[in-house]
């Protein structure tokens, strides 16, 4: 396997064997004109249900395996530069082949992402430049799926990622129950809302504003894809016999499945899908034991929902750093 090949599928520009590589694509970009004869919006000529979510098209004069032009994708960006490729395998027609991207938004690049990973096809993206900087910061909390399941081998896949975030004393104390199918979630969402109606009781809330709140949080619980809960195990910390040191025991396992809860969010958006993190099992950790059976010591920390996005929501606004961080340079 090539060593340069990142789990995230996401090389840099200089793992890409330097600029010459992308020189040579941006030459080949602008001596050939693009030929845009699948306009957003319009259907796929052999697949009717499959809508162009961008301008795609060839550059003229270009060879291809599929014997027609170079494909070209073309985002909103008013320069039309070169910022990535898709790689796509297609089962049916076995064949492999490479696609550009030009101009297009990290949103855009997701769009295509999620096109070109749809019946026998597979796509893996390479991002220019500074891939992985661009790429961290283009997760999104997503919260709307499309009624798409998630394969059980991707699922593993991100799980098994998530595996590699950092713990104290590599203890790795997250555990995860991983819901796809409609039993244990009703269990869970039954259980959960009768928990979050007794605090929206005990608030103050009207009747019909209760019904409304849960009846909503049960929907997207049921609604998403998947859904992973995650857990500490509170019996693989060290003991101590003080209460200080104890807590912070506790706290450092929490940490680190908070981390991993990232790495999870993280392995999903490497995947094209979207996840969101639900703060509920905190507030209802028993609710959650008795809905799914879980062991005594693995305490609810939260439920992350996966699936591919039925769209991808806007950044949320970001504190500057100047609010946020104090350089001590003394
Ligand atoms: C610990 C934690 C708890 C969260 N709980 C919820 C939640 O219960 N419901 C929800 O819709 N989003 C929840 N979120 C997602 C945040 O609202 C989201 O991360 C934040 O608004 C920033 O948006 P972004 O993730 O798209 O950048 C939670 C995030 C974290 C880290």
């Amino acid at each position: 396997m090539n060593k340069n090949l990142k789990t995230n599928g996401t090389l840099t520009e200089a793992e890409t064997g330097g600029s010459p590589f992308w020189d040579a694509l941006d030459r080949l970009a602008a001596e050939h004109r693009v030929v845009i004869d699948r306009p957003r919006g319009t259907p796929h000529p052999r697949f009717p249900s499959m809508i162009y979510p961008l301008d795609y098209g060839y550059l003229e004069g270009t060879g291809a395996v599929d014997g027609g032009g170079v494909d070209v994708w073309v985002g909103s960006a008013p320069e039309r530069k070169l910022d990535a490729i898709a790689l796509t395998v297609d089962l049916n027609k076995g064949d492999i082949e490479l696609k550009l991207l030009l101009g297009t938004s990290e949103t855009e690049k997701e769009t295509i992402l999620q096109f070109l990973n749809s019946g026998s096809m597979h796509a893996v993206l390479y991002r220019r430049g500074a891939a992985e900087l661009d790429f961290l910061r283009s997760r999104r909390s997503v919260r709307r799926f499309l009624p798409r399941p998630v394969p059980r081998e991707i699922l593993e896949r991100i799980l098994e990622t998530a595996t590699w975030s950092p713990s104290a004393h590599n203890r790795q104390p997250w555990r995860f129950v991983v819901l796809t199918g409609r039993e244990s979630r009703q269990r869970l969402a039954d259980e959960m809302g009768a928990e979050f109606r007794r605090d929206l009781a005990a608030d103050g809330l009207t009747e019909a504003e209760i019904d409304t709140q849960v009846e909503r949080a049960q929907q997207r619980l049921m609604e998403a894809p998947a859904v992973v809960l995650l857990c500490l195990d509170t019996a693989v910390g060290d003991h101590y016999p003080d209460a200080r040191r104890q807590q912070a025991e506790l706290i450092m396992g929490i940490q680190g499945v908070a981390m991993a809860g990232q790495t999870l969010l993280l392995a999903a958006h490497a995947c094209g899908l979207g996840g969101v993190w639900i703060c509920a099992p905190l507030f209802a950790p028993d609710a959650v034991r008795r809905a799914l059976d879980i062991p005594v010591e693995w305490s609810p920390q939260g439920l992350v929902f996966l699936g591919y996005p039925e769209s991808i929501p806007a950044p949320r606004r970001r504190r500057d750093l100047s609010e946020i961080v104090r350089f001590d340079e003394a």
